[in-house]
Parts: C-alpha cells; sequence; structure tokens
C-alpha cells in the first residue's frame, strides 16, 4: 500500500459511512486572522461544531493540509514535521463514540492492515474539578473490540505514575487525554470547544524504545511517554463541551472530530518508526542522496539535515501553492526561511548546486493527484523555488565567510553583535534564526533583542509614514473616518460582550461614508442583538472616554486584554489603543472605567464623545461563518 492510497482508503471508507469528501482547505486560513496557518484539520470547520449547518451535512470526511511553524525546531527527529497531512472525520451533532470507535477500530485493523497486538489506547480519567466525566464508556467499547479479536485487553490506570502495567488501554488526565484549539481546559478562552478524547497508538517494540535516551531510564514507559517506542497515530476527540465563564456548559450538539496523521500511520503501516522513510519522500530523497553522495540513514548528523531538507521544501512547495511565496513577512516569512535553511542544511550535505526546483517538481509529481493545484500552480512554484535558491546562493557563501569572520573577534562565547547580525540579513539575506542557529552551532549567542531594534528602527525608516497604514485599512485620513475607526473599535468590543468572545474581527473598511466590519459568528443576528449592540456603542460614546496608545511587548499587551489583529513577531513591541482608563482592564460596559483595548496603528480620535451617534443600517453574512455589519455614525 503507497501511501496515496492509504488516503484514498480513508476517504473511501468514511465515504461509505456516508460522508460527505470534502477538499482540504488552504494552509492559510481565510477569514481567521487569529493564526497565520492552518495547523489541524478542525481548524476550518470551527462554525460548525458550534452549530452553523455544513452545506455537505453532519458527515464530513477529508486530508487537510497543516502546518505548524512552531515546530520548525523540532524536525530532524524521526517524527516532527511542519507540513503533514491530518486525516480527519467529523460528526457534526450526528454519531458519537458507538460508531466512531468500531469504525476506527476496523479501519486500522482491516483496511489498514495493522495487527491489534500492537495497537494501544489511551482515555480520558475524568476529572470532577471540571466536571467531567471519566471516559469509562470509550474504554469499554475499545476493550470489546479486543476481545473480539481474541485479546483480553485490560483497563488500567496511572500509566504516568505506574508504568504499563501489562495493560492495553490506559485512563490519562487533561494533560494528555483533552483537546481543544487552545489546550488543556484551564488555557480556554470562554466559548472555545473541546472534550476528551481518545487517542490510538503504535507500538514498533520494546527494543526501539530501549535504544533511544529517554525519560525510561528514570521513569517507568507508558504508552504516552516519549522514549521512542510508541507513536500516536490518531486522535477521536468528543467534542460536546464548550467553555463558560464558571467552568463547562454541553454544546449545542455532540460532535465527533478525529485527527490522524497520514505519515504517521504510514510509518505503523510500514513499520519503521521514521517517518521520512515513507514513499512520498523517496524521490527526494534519493536526488538528494544523488547529488551529496551521501546515504540517509547512516550518519546521525547528515541524517537530520537530510530531514530537514526533506521536510522544508516540501512545506514550501505547499505554501507557494497557497499563495505564500517566499518574503520579509507573515507567511511568506516561513517560506523564505525554510528554503533558505534547506539550502544551508543541504550544503551540509555537499550540495552545492541549484537543487530546489528538483525537489520541488518531485512533490508535485508525489502529491499532484490528491492537489491538483500543485499542478495549476507548478509554473509559479517552480519560479520562486529557482527566484529564492538563486538569490541566497548569491551571497551564502561569503556570509558564510563573513559570519566566521564575526567569529574570530568574538571573545569567550560572547555575542554576535546586533550590527553583525543585522549586516548578515541584510547584505546577505540570512533570517535572523540562520544567524542563531550558526551561532549556536559554534556555543555563541546573538544579541537578539539589539537586533531586532535595529530591523524595527530600519524599517520604520523605510516605510515613513507608514505609522498610518493598519490592518483593517484606514485608507485616508479625513476626521470622518477618524471618527469610524473609534467607533469600530468600540464595535468589537460591544460584539464580543452582547455575541460573546467568539465574535473576533475578521476584516474591516473604512470610507468617509460608513464602516464596515465582518467578524465570526455562526448565526445571523437577531433584532435585539443588534438594539443591544448599538445601545452598547452610543452608551461608550455618551461616556466621552478619552483615547489613548502605549507600545508594549506582545505578552504584556495580551496580558492587558488586548484584542484584534496583531503581527506575531519575536521580541517586538506592539502598539494598542486603550479607549478609557490606560491603567485599568478593559470591560466593554458603560460603568466600567476601561471600555476597550485593541492591537493597532491608529489614528483616532481622543474622546469618544465627537463620534456622534452609531447605527447599525446592516447585517448580512459575509461567508461561512463570518457576518458583515455596515454601520454609520450622525
Ligand atoms: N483536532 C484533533 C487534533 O488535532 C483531532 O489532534
Amino acid at each position: 500500500m503507497t501511501t496515496n492510497q492509504l488516503r484514498q482508503k480513508y476517504l473511501d471508507f468514511f465515504r461509505l459511512k456516508e460522508h460527505a469528501i470534502v477538499a482540504s482547505a488552504s494552509l492559510l486560513p481565510e477569514n481567521d486572522t487569529t493564526t497565520l496557518f492552518t495547523g489541524s484539520g478542525m481548524q476550518p470547520m470551527i462554525p460548525f461544531l458550534l452549530g452553523e449547518k455544513h452545506p455537505l451535512g453532519t458527515r464530513i470526511v477529508d486530508s487537510q493540509k497543516s502546518f505548524r511553524a512552531q515546530d520548525i525546531d523540532e524536525v530532524g527527529d524521526n517524527r516532527h514535521t511542519t507540513f503533514f497531512e491530518m486525516l480527519g472525520n467529523w460528526s457534526l451533532g450526528d454519531y458519537f463514540k458507538q460508531e466512531q470507535i468500531p469504525w476506527m477500530w476496523e479501519f486500522l485493523t482491516k483496511v489498514v492492515g495493522l495487527d491489534p497486538n500492537r495497537l494501544y489506547f489511551t482515555c480520558f480519567r475524568g476529572n470532577e474539578a471540571l466536571g467531567i466525566p471519566k471516559d469509562t464508556e470509550s474504554a469499554e467499547l475499545w476493550q470489546k473490540l479486543f476481545k473480539e479479536v481474541g485479546i483480553d485487553a485490560t483497563i488500567t490506570d496511572f500509566p504516568e505514575r505506574d508504568g504499563m502495567q501489562n495493560g492495553i488501554i490506559f485512563y490519562y488526565d487533561e494533560k494528555k487525554n483533552w483537546w481543544s484549539r487552545s489546550g488543556v481546559p484551564a488555557k480556554m478562552p470562554v466559548g472555545e470547544p473541546g472534550g476528551p478524547d481518545t487517542e490510538m497508538f503504535w507500538d514498533f517494540g520494546i527494543e526501539l524504545g530501549l535504544h533511544e535516551k529517554s525519560l525510561w531510564f528514570d521513569k517507568p514507559c507508558h504508552v504516552n511517554c516519549d522514549c521512542g517506542r510508541f507513536m500516536e497515530i490518531g486522535n477521536n476527540v468528543f467534542m460536546e463541551y464548550r467553555k463558560t465563564e464558571k467552568g463547562f456548559e454541553k454544546l449545542k450538539q455532540r460532535n465527533v472530530d478525529f485527527g490522524g496523521g497520514l505519515e504517521r500511520m504510514m510509518a505503523a503501516k510500514i513499520d519503521n518508526q521514521d517517518v521520512f522513510l515513507i514513499d512520498l519522500f523517496e524521490p527526494m530523497r534519493e536526488t538528494l542522496q544523488a547529488l551529496s553522495g551521501k546515504k540517509y540513514g547512516a550518519d546521525h548528523t547528515e541524517t537530520y539535515a537530510f530531514r530537514v531538507v526533506l521536510d522544508h521544501l516540501r512545506a514550501a512547495t505547499f505554501l507557494i501553492a497557497d499563495g505564500a511565496p517566499p518574503s520579509n513577512k507573515d507567511q511568506g516569512y516561513f517560506t523564505r526561511r525554510l528554503i533558505r535553511r534547506s539550502v544551508r542544511f543541504a550544503q551540509k550535505l555537499g550540495i552545492t548546486e541549484n537543487f530546489c526546483v528538483r525537489a520541488a517538481e518531485q512533490v508535485i509529481e508525489m502529491y499532484h493527484e490528491a492537489y491538483p493545484d500543485l499542478v495549476t500552480k507548478k509554473a509559479s512554484i517552480i519560479l520562486e523555488m529557482n527566484k529564492e535558491e538563486e538569490k541566497f546562493r548569491r551571497t551564502l557563501a561569503t556570509g558564510l565567510k563573513m559570519f566566521e569572520m564575526m567569529l574570530q573577534s568574538v571573545e569567550d562565547s560572547v555575542a554576535i553583535s546586533a550590527d553583525e547580525a543585522f549586516d548578515l540579513y541584510q547584505s546577505y539575506g540570512f533570517p535572523i534564526e540562520i544567524t542563531e542557529e550558526l551561532a549556536r552551532e559554534k556555543n555563541v549567542g546573538v544579541d537578539m533583542a539589539g537586533f531586532q531594534a535595529k530591523l524595527k528602527a530600519h524599517q520604520d525608516l523605510s516605510r515613513a509614514g507608514a505609522e498610518k497604514k493598519f490592518k483593517g485599512g484606514l485608507a485616508d485620513h479625513s476626521d470622518t473616518s477618524v471618527k469610524y475607526h473609534t467607533a469600530t473599535h468600540l464595535l468589537h468590543a460591544a460584539l464580543r460582550k452582547i455575541l460573546g468572545e467568539h465574535a473576533e474581527q475578521r476584516g474591516s473598511n473604512i470610507t468617509p461614508e460608513r464602516l464596515r466590519f465582518d467578524f465570526a459568528h455562526p448565526t445571523k443576528m437577531t433584532p435585539e442583538e443588534i438594539k443591544a449592540t448599538e445601545d452598547l456603542v452610543n452608551a461608550a460614546i455618551e461616556r466621552d472616554y478619552q483615547v489613548s496608545w502605549q507600545e508594549l511587548p506582545l505578552a504584556e499587551a495580551k496580558r492587558l486584554g488586548a484584542i484584534g489583529l496583531f503581527e506575531e513577531k519575536y521580541g517586538e513591541k506592539v502598539k494598542v489603543y486603550t479607549v478609557g482608563d490606560p491603567q485599568g482592564m478593559p470591560e466593554a460596559d458603560p460603568t466600567a472605567t476601561t471600555f476597550s483595548r485593541e492591537f493597532c496603528g491608529g489614528p483616532h480620535v481622543e474622546h469618544t464623545g465627537v463620534i456622534g451617534h452609531f447605527k447599525i443600517v446592516k447585517e448580512e453574512s459575509c461567508s461561512a461563518g463570518v457576518r458583515r455589519i455596515k454601520a454609520i455614525v450622525k
């Protein structure tokens, strides 16, 4: 079985169970500015898990392209990748545990053909304080399925403390067996959906665990430890809860959100814990071997380099196809880093000629049936890959020489100075993360804060006047537009108060005639909700709050309750505007001293009183799960 066949078999399996197959959403989320990339299969499904009707019904199956930028530094071991495909099936208020668990069992053991003797499962232990019961139903369902094939699977508790205890099905707490976009229950914002899950693990064999330096040695190995013996291959989330101010409430509907790593399932199928050995990587792996004369797997450091290149160029190919060509900002900056880092790691393998285009062609070749977009975008993928590699190669060799010279002036592990790091960035095209990594390899530090300050000064200079521009699009600075701009902040805060925290900004546009504001919300607003929103905004205007701004480190701004769109950049300060007392925590309530705090470049009115009377003139659908308001002030 090839990985492409495995993906198809999964889709077909659930199609026969009356699921509609949907195409993967883009890696660049549409109408969702809370995150730069689609990082799991469920992200595009949020509105439907919350109750919005999916046009294709209540049973959905897909293979979703996912990119986890935060994993970039983990790449190099045998299982982490930045790009991966997540197989997903959803029940949107339809079937639940009694169907999902036997189906997954059937899929794994019959369709994929995995040996039941090597499968392990984990379930949620329950938490009284949260009011969420122990998931005995799932544990017993798995146990029954084992029994049918003659295996007596014991259900065991406290594996983290007591190890395997000859168990096959285990209970864990919410650190392991709970899933939401924001992680454990305590980290979930109010309104966020989540639930207990049951996870599926493959056992690569006891010897493999023992070979790895791991927790194995000072704590007992258990199925969800990191020793390398087991690999999680899928996760059934029973998404039936929603966070409230006090704890949890049941969602309107009970959902199933299954997510399984395609590459990891294939690793289990071929029974090799190295995901880079699956067939989808084979052509590129061979090309790299041929060009370098090195053998994958022969040497630890070289294998690490092979994996970085395999992962990064596959990811870059998909990112370009989805509309993120290499650039200096946002998503494109990741594409740039991925390609430049690949070129450097290939150089470590001894590859000095251009190879990225060939690698991209091989990715396209392996994936074109599942993702026909790659073929239609092929010309631009090749063009961008080539351009980026050429550009970086022109400066790489001299840049590396410069770096060596800088090292010679470093004494006693003193940092690469901000000036030096900036020079490598500006004149030699070294993304700062590459400089950091080069320095780490030599055990010296980099003056990161100094670099960021220089970068900021540089950016401020080169976009002089760009202060005026801010995400959301204030095109002119006429008095009326500025009023609309502040009214937009009041509206955003009011909507989140009236409809819930989920009502986050998705877009904004201002002309001297009106404001337009797009926000996440699954259903049409009722006349009462519209009226309440208008009243709240007008109350804030009447209270005549002072409006002011501060520059704060991003984390501090978030801690102070700032909402809205921002660009996540390491170490950068962000500008926030506060309506009301700049010292207070915001609360969209006219009796509060601080009404709103939001990331923004400005400009704004100095006092809300000058805005005038606020009126919503239209409330309509904008796209799936997104509403649009048009409003005027008089
Ligand atoms: N949404 C679940 C996950 O990403 C399935 O693990």
